[in-house]
């Protein structure tokens, strides 16, 4: 276990840059929004203060209006696409235009509750949820216009499952003309087999240049997208941040912070059952465009045990691990492989990947369901021994897939060998 946890530092050395760590050289070189939050958890474990200036660091390039950028171009590199004059945010430091799963509040009051030095806790507690909080009132204002208590993502990216299954009926009313050419740079650095597809990459560009248009104005891109979804593992995580953001908050003495997230929590987390699937026995996408749900069992309707889920919607989802388990080798696959459209090897469309076993076994945990848990984790940690730190794996095989030497599956590695010291 201990030899887990020296590599795995290693591995988060190698990719730190000073100020932030990229998830990985070559293939992702800049900082991306949640990869650095749950980053923190793993550098939290050999060096407190680096882990709260990791998050620091993201913060500092939250928009005026509240969003906090999925990509922060700290330096030039043409390595990636992308890059800054695509998105052409305008931003000194360049940033994307678009947001990313906000795991920020989880991370800090994980990182609150477990600090050794309560003074530099408290002091970046104060400092950062202010701007968590703000974070998240953005989202609620500007990707839940109708005050329904969830909020949509406007593009795949903003999921941190780019090339889901889920998205593919709602992005074939995403056009591809005027897309400008462009050279892709990932299938430079990682097998194209384990990649998103040209026809998808045309998509992705194609919202891009609309946002753009609109000059990356929040208040008009929610209503202008084709692509508009409310995505359960997305919501799970933004109010899991929320409810943590409360009690945090409550106990630093910011009470106007804590009653606001305390109420986005218990709105959104009823609001969710709207998306429960009993076919499936899982939640499922809804497509706000369309006015339809997505019937499409991926993994992101497991994600939602992250969030304050009823306790029979916790224990269906923990049953929901151990079938699809019985239906490959490890947990948890990123796509039923029973449904069509299922893809071992291509990025999110069936790979496992560590950090969502991460969250899926820290929310059914909290909901009483260890065992499964506790499988959870075996099984990632198998990964590991078989594939090395990958940034996601084959659920049949194991194989490793897309980059190596990957930032956030070292950090949860640490987590996940560490666990029972800290519970
Ligand atoms: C890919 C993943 C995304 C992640 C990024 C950097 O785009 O889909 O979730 O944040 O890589 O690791």
């Amino acid at each position: 276990m201990q030899s887990y946890i020296q590599s795995a530092e290693e591995i988060l050395k190698k990719n730190d840059l000073g100020s932030y760590t990229v998830p990985t050289h070559g293939l992702y070189p800049f900082q991306w929004n949640w990869d650095s939050c749950l980053t923190a958890l793993g550098q939290f474990h050999f060096n407190e203060a680096r882990a709260w200036r990791e998050i620091e660091t993201l913060m500092a390039h939250q928009w005026d209006d509240g969003m906090v950028p999925h990509i922060i171009f700290h330096k030039e590199d043409d390595g990636y696409f992308p890059g800054p004059d695509v998105w052409a945010t305008g931003r000194q430091v360049p940033t994307s235009g678009i947001t990313q799963p906000a795991v920020a509040g989880f991370a800090v009051n994980r990182l609150y509750e477990r600090a050794k030095d309560k003074a530099l806790a408290g002091e970046m507690a104060r400092a950062l949820l202010p701007k968590i909080h703000k974070w998240h009132q953005w989202f609620f204002r500007c990707r839940d216009p109708q005050g329904t208590g969830l909020v949509a993502i406007i593009h795949p990216w903003e999921s941190g499952r780019d090339n889901s299954v889920d998205w593919d009926v709602p992005f074939s009313r995403v056009p591809t003309d005027g897309v400008l050419p462009f050279q892709r740079r990932d299938t430079q650095h990682a097998n194209p087999e384990h990649r998103p597809t040209q026809a998808q990459y045309e998509r992705y560009i194609w919202l891009v240049q609309l946002f753009r248009s609109l000059k990356w104005d929040n208040m008009a891109l929610h209503d202008n997208s084709p692509f508009r979804i409310v995505d359960p593992g997305f919501n799970a995580i933004l109010l899991r941040s929320c409810s943590d953001v409360a009690k945090l908050a409550a106990e630093v003495g910011l009470e106007a912070i804590a009653a606001e997230s305390r109420s986005f929590a218990q709105k959104g987390t009823s609001a969710m059952e709207a998306l429960w699937d009993d076919d499936f026995g899982q939640y499922i996408c809804f497509d706000r465009a369309a006015n339809e749900l997505i019937k499409s069992p991926s993994i992101s309707g497991i994600l939602a045990a992250f969030a304050d889920i009823p306790t029979n919607r916790s224990q269906a989802l923990a049953e929901r691990v151990l079938q699809l388990s019985s239906r490959c080798t490890y947990a948890v696959a990123s796509h039923d492989p029973a449904a069509a459209g299922f893809d071992a090897s291509r990025y999110w469309r069936g790979p496992v990947w560590l950090i969502v076993n991460y969250m899926i076994a820290d929310g059914l945990r909290r909901a009483g369901q260890t065992d499964v848990a506790e499988k959870i984790k075996q099984d990632s940690l198998e990964l590991i021994e078989k594939g090395g730190f990958a940034e996601y794996y084959n659920p049949l095989t194991g194989a490793a897939c897309g980059g190596l030497e990957f930032t956030w599956t070292a950090a949860m590695v640490i987590e996940f060998v560490s666990q029972s010291e800290i519970a």
